[in-house]
């Protein structure tokens, strides 16, 4: 397994253009799956989880190649709805699938996802929700089948605004006949781009965005072209290891609009930000300050996906701050190894307390998660000393080459990958 080596102290300076966002990739690409043809997709990161997602495509019968940062489907080839549960156990984003392939062939079979390092992470709103569009579901242990001969547009509430439940409902409506009004619906940016994408493809989706969409219904879509928007997670991991390790540097390709609670945050920590177009600069030379509460929930308020690299600032701030999590249960894992360099952080329930220290050290640590492996390697580059990160691969399903990014930054970090071994009998 991959290791990241890093020798902390050094201030991250210098401009660096952000990554496209993989939670909006992954729905898009899945959502390609409603028209027949060729669609091509820009600005789509190198990741593990994308690359997941083509390898089902392909299993499913379509085309697909991801040259450069463009990925090109033919899913005019497509020819089955089974996800096999290999593939499935790989990726939870393989879920998506299920209300475009319900959509296009009149059923879907698949595996539960099952939990994750983060949590239990259920299915059931998406289940209910493809229930109210007419959709036969059985489900024999980890088995789904889905099946409709017809999606009828419906009126659905979501109890929860789950991000995926409402991305797969308004794949699936597109093509249903009538209209489909989700209320409570998730308003992340990516479920904009998702309606931005369809639209392109001839749906007809308004309010993204906003906690009520309404889908009417059509025939059929056209393969479009289309750019998927920047990931503002990867722009806000960047924005932290810049305060964290007080430098100075320049976001370009950033959406500063949705990253306006993690820009409170900051600001509020002390942090200077300058906002321009959409290039966001992030400086400060001062040690931040703690700030009281902060608290994650669905957009627009602060992101879960940001929890663990902000606590490594918090951790190392004058004062008390508390950081509670209310949408994963199990996402304070990055806190115990956090320890190991220093870090003086309580958890008691869903909420950590976070006691300022002046420095970390650094420290052998282990990535359990995906954002967990990104706030060590913050953590890393602000400490004393060498941080060793294990389990690397969590990283790589959020960042492509993540060690690459930040070397471009004045970072000291190194992969270290194992030597393979080839057999030979050494002399
Ligand atoms: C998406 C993001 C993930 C982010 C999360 C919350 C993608 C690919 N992933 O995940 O990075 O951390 O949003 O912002 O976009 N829930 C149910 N029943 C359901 C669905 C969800 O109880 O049917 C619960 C989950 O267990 C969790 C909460 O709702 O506690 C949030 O989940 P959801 O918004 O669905 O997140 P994801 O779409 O999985």
């Amino acid at each position: 397994m991959d290791k990241l080596v890093i020798e902390g102290g050094q201030p991250l300076s210098g401009t660096i253009a952000i990554q496209g966002a993989k939670n909006a990739a992954l729905p898009i690409l899945a959502g390609s799956m409603l028209a027949s043809g060729t669609v091509v997709i820009d600005s789509v990161p190198q990741l593990l989880d994308i690359e997941v997602m083509l390898h089902i495509l392909q299993e499913l019968g379509c085309r697909a190649e991801h040259v450069g940062d463009t990925v090109t489907i033919n899913t005019a080839t497509a020819y089955q709805a089974h996800i096999p549960e290999k593939l499935m156990g790989q990726m939870r984003s393989s879920i998506f699938l299920m209300g475009p392939l319900l959509a296009r062939f009149g059923e879907v079979h698949l595996y539960q996802p099952g939990g994750c390092a983060i949590g239990e992470r259920k299915i059931d709103l998406h289940l209910e929700g493809l229930r109210s569009l007419g959709a036969e579901i059985e489900e024999y242990g980890d088995r789904i089948s889905c099946r409709a001969e017809k999606l009828r547009g419906a009126d659905i509430h979501l109890g929860f605004p789950s991000v995926g439940a409402t991305e797969n409902i308004m794949m699936a409506a597109t093509l249903a006949e009538g209209r489909t009004t989700i209320t409570g619906a998730a308003r992340e940016p990516e479920i904009q781009d998702l309606q931005h994408f369809l639209n392109a493809m001839g749906a007809r989706i308004i309010g993204a965005g906003t906690d009520t969409i309404t889908i009417e219904g059509v025939e059929s879509l056209t393969p479009c072209r289309y750019r998927v928007i920047p990931d503002r997670i990867v722009a806000g991991t960047v924005m932290v290891a810049a305060a964290a390790t007080k430098g100075k540097v320049t976001l370009t390709n950033t959406r500063p609009a949705h990253l306006s609670s993690l820009i409170h945050v900051l600001r509020r920590a002390g942090v200077g930000i300058g906002i321009e177009g959409d290039a966001i600069t992030v400086g400060t030379s001062a040690r931040p300050k703690a700030v009281e509460r902060i608290v994650t929930s669905p957009y627009p308020a602060f992101p879960t996906d940001l929890q663990s690299q902000v606590m490594v600032l918090l951790a190392l701030a004058d004062g008390t701050s508390i950081m509670k999590e209310t949408i994963f249960e199990g996402r304070f894992k990055h806190v115990d190894e956090l320890s190991r360099m220093g870090a003086d952080i309580r958890v008691d329930l869903n909420a950590a307390v976070i006691r300022g220290v002046s420095r970390l050290y650094g420290a052998t640590v282990e990535a359990t998660d995906l954002r967990a492996g990104a706030a060590l390697v913050i953590a890393g580059l602000a400490a004393n000393g060498r941080t060793v990160v294990e389990q690397v691969h969590h990283i790589d399903r959020g960042y492509d080459s993540i060690e690459s990014m930040l070397a471009r930054l004045g970072a000291r970090i190194v992969r270290s990958a194992p030597v393979p071994d080839n057999g030979a009998v050494p002399g």
